[in-house]
């Protein structure tokens, strides 16, 4: 099969599916259900990405009542999982009147410059140190159109690392990105910067890379559930949860796993980059050596419920696939943030929001209730029901019996089709 498929990235992209179908036995309807791209243009999707045969599509949906900051937004979140965008509304509700309230430091990335073979690290990061200045102009003038938005090179620092391969040298670059991610802009210009600071170091520069532990780039984001709506007893039982999250790994795990349901959502809807993101989470929770979760509860003096979260958000309201999907332009126009850093606090509440949701089901009436029954109608199609009375009917029998399995659903279908 391998060599049948040698230049398959040559082919068109209806060249490719047929060879596809072909190979993996797909019926007419499986090969058309992936030429139906949608809203993404077979010849932009061609563009995207490589060995293109079609596209996949997600539901999305808009999580209504957050109030960041004294705005009111819509957040578009494109997921597959059910509960997602209702639990984030449902938290958002909780938190009004004032809602959220978010800060965002200034869009600096990291980039990261390994130099080897310098002989005395310290001695290179001397030579390095006495023509910083000379470094960063060089940075400058790669970044020229980036300078134009207030954004460029801030800084550049060094450092020692040992390893067993030897002693090295790590030039970090501090570059604002302004309002894009800034991965490409950032790994031309050390590329570009790299031969000369080799020469500086007296070495040779290998990994020329950004960082996707953005720490200069964090957002914070703080809500208060007042007790009279989620009740002093849940404010308990949520802190109980919250405290098996910060001190069992197994659980942290889960614990932000529900705060990225609301984070990676947003960020597919609206054409983020959201390994970087997911990637940037995971190092930060684990930045003091010990795996921790991003958000933070506790009771305030009036005995609320205060929720904080605080991570890394390496997002943009330009460049990157925002420039090629059509559906990510409209998504960010309905979220209507301006800014990179607006767009990353929105994000950050709506990692808390969910995170919040989850922790109040799991503590309280437990996750499967709310959760299986906006799953209910999955499984009912599952079960073989066909029409939306047939759908419906069927989840509405199981969220009654609340038993959410195959088998109910196939009961409750054959009840209805009887009458
Ligand atoms: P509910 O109490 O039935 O909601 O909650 P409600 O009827 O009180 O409605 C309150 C608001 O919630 C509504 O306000 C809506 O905004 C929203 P309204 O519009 O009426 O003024 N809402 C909905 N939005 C859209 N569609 C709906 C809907 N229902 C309410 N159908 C809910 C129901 C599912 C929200 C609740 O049970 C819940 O938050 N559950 C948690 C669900 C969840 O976290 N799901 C994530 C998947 S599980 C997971 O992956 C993460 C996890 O493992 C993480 C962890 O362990 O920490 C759990």
């Amino acid at each position: 099969m391998f060599m049948e498929l040698s230049g398959f990235y040559k082919l068109s992209v209806e060249e490719r599916l047929a060879k596809i179908k072909k190979i993996a036995g797909l019926t007419d309807e499986e090969a058309a259900l992936l030429a139906s791209t949608g809203a993404l243009k077979s010849d932009v999707a061609d563009r995207m990405a490589e060995n293109v045969v079609g596209a996949v599509h997600l539901p999305l949906g808009i999580a209504t009542n957050f109030r960041v900051n004294g705005k009111e937004y819509l957040v578009p979140m494109a997921i597959e999982e059910p509960s997602v965008i209702a639990a984030a509304s449902k938290a958002a509700k909780l938190a009004l009147p004032k809602g959220f309230t978010a800060e965002a430091e200034e869009p600096v990335m990291i980039g990261q410059m390994q130099i080897v073979g310098v002989g005395n690290a310290v001695e290179a990061i001397g030579k390095l140190d006495a023509k910083k200045k000379e470094i960063m102009k060089i940075c400058s003038e790669q970044l020229k159109g980036l300078e134009r938005y207030g954004g460029g090179i801030r800084n550049v620092v060094f450092r020692t690392l040992k390893t067993p391969r030897g002693e090295m040298v790590l030039a970090e670059f501090e570059v604002d990105m302004r309002d894009a991610m800034g991965a490409n802009m950032m790994n031309t210009m050390l590329e570009a910067v790299s031969p000369t600071v080799a020469e500086f170091a007296g070495g040779e520069t290998r990994l020329r890379i950004i960082s996707n532990l953005a720490t200069k780039r964090k957002v914070k984001a703080r809500a208060v559930w007042k007790k009279d709506k989620t009740g002093e007893d849940s404010i308990e039982k949520i802190l109980d949860c919250y405290e098996l999250a910060a001190n069992d790994i197994y659980r942290c795990a889960t614990h932000n796993k529900g705060v990225m349901n609301g984070i990676d959502a947003v960020a597919v809807a609206c054409g983020q980059d959201w390994r970087a993101i997911e990637a940037g989470m995971h190092a930060y929770a684990a930045i003091s050596g010990e795996y921790r979760p991003v958000t933070h509860y506790e009771k305030d003096k009036d005995g609320n419920l205060a929720g904080t979260i605080e991570l890394p958000m390496a997002v943009a309201t330009v460049g990157g696939a925002i420039n090629t999907l059509d559906t990510a332009r409209v998504a960010l126009k309905i979220l209507g943030a301006k800014t990179s850093q607006e767009l990353g606090m929105v994000m950050a509440c709506a990692g808390l929001a969910n995170n919040f949701a989850a922790l109040y089901a799991l503590s309280t009436e437990g996750i499967q209730k709310g959760h299986m029954r906006l799953h209910a109608r999955n499984i009912a199609v599952l079960a073989g029901a066909e029409t939306p009375e047939e759908i419906d009917g069927v989840a509405e029998r199981m969220s009654e019996k609340e038993t959410y399995t195959l088998d109910s659903a196939k009961e409750a279908l054959k009840k209805i089709r009887k009458g």
